[in-house]
């Protein structure tokens, strides 16, 4: 065969190569084959020296018209394999960057436990400790200690879910069986003096259980801040001084406090403490339904019947007691008007705070 026909036939079997090589690697193989260092057009190109003169133009113009053939159909090819390579590639892995992510929401502390640690920090800041009481009380701590027998008219204000032990557990005159869950944080009062002699400087934290129906404000379950001080010297002044500062820090600095006289049990005198109404700031509104003050907590100086319960001598030592509600303090803090929709549980609402 003529050089020229072994050309032709090199450049035909490599066309036909080229078209039916099914991957890049494929055709790179071809590619090899033909037009690499041992391939068979190139042999023929690094012979053109043995070819007669006379042939030199004619095969020379049939090697490089069969090398521009063939290169343009290696590139052809390629670029068409590189393309269906890539798009199955993408579609294995399927990444479909233009879709939102998947987040995770981030959970927060209950609006009630942030409270309760606000308040906790403010009396943390001038040197209170803050102790826990159990929610399982006897009639003992929960009212005896506290100056309120059984036959106190104040129990009536107080009913709480009572716990009937299987031994069949006593009874008080109203009835009532010894263990209940605790209808305030006070009795924690007397747990710290029982334990630990004065200086007391101490805020308990806790759940507290009435058997109440739930209205805007109230809830069968809800939450206190009982607050106690005992040591020598301590008057009335500290009291509103302490209180004060509390208000201060808890509503802003230019809330104002005052104290009216109440009646609890186990203070003498006893006393509400309200702040000046932060919406209408004392001019009176709806929310302070015209009074101009909103009701904060409940104090007052320890009556000396509770430190004979737990041997304290009130000739040395004297002391104040104060008492609040941490979702009462919040609804007032945030505005918010029914104490029902902080245990909802409705995260439209809790996400605002
Ligand atoms: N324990 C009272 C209640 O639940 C609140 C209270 C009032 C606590 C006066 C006190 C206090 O420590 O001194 O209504």
């Amino acid at each position: 065969m003529s050089v020229v026909g072994s050309i032709e036939e090199i450049c035909t079997s490599a066309l036909g190569a080229i078209e039916n090589a099914e991957n890049s690697e494929a055709l790179d193989a071809v590619r090899v084959s033909v037009m690499g260092k041992k391939g068979s057009l190139t042999s023929i190109l690094k012979s053109m020296g043995q070819i007669p003169k006379e042939q030199k133009a004619e095969v020379g113009k049939a090697a490089n018209s069969a090398k521009k053939r063939i290169e343009a159909a290696l590139e052809a090819r390629f670029a068409a394999l590189s393309a269906a390579e890539l798009e199955a590639k993408m579609s294995a892995e399927a990444i479909d960057i233009t879709l939102p992510g998947k987040s995770r929401p981030i959970g927060t502390r209950h609006l009630i436990n942030n409270m309760e640690a606000q308040i906790c920090e403010i009396f943390a800041g001038l040197g209170y400790v803050v102790v826990a009481g159990p929610e399982v009380e006897t009639q003992y701590y929960n009212f005896e200690a506290l100056n309120t027998p059984a036959d106190h008219p104040a129990r009536g204000l107080q009913d709480s879910f009572y716990i009937v032990d299987a031994t069949g557990a006593q009874t008080n005159v109203r009835g009532e069986s010894d263990v209940l869950l605790r209808t305030q944080t006070s009795g924690t009062q007397i747990h710290v003096m029982e334990s630990q002699r004065p200086p007391i400087y101490m805020v308990a934290p806790g759940k507290v259980y009435r058997k109440d129906v739930p209205d805007p404000s109230h809830l069968p379950q809800f939450t206190q801040i009982e607050g106690l001080v005992v040591d020598k010297g301590i008057t009335f002044g500290d009291l509103k001084g302490t209180l004060d500062y509390f208000c201060k820090k808890m509503f802003g600095e230019e809330r104002k406090t005052r104290f009216r006289p109440h009646f609890f049990p186990f203070t003498e005198p006893s006393v509400e403490a309200d702040v000046s109404c932060g919406i209408c700031h004392g001019e009176g509104c709806r929310f302070c339904k015209g009074t101009g003050w909103v009701e904060v907590l409940g104090c007052g100086m320890v009556d000396p019947n509770v430190f004979g319960f737990v041997d304290i001598d009130p000739e040395e030592y004297s002391g104040f007691a104060f008492g609040m509600g941490v979702e009462r303090i919040a609804c007032l803090k945030y505005n918010v008007p029914d104490l029902r929709m902080l245990v909802e549980g409705d995260m439209r609402f809790l996400r605002q705070f």
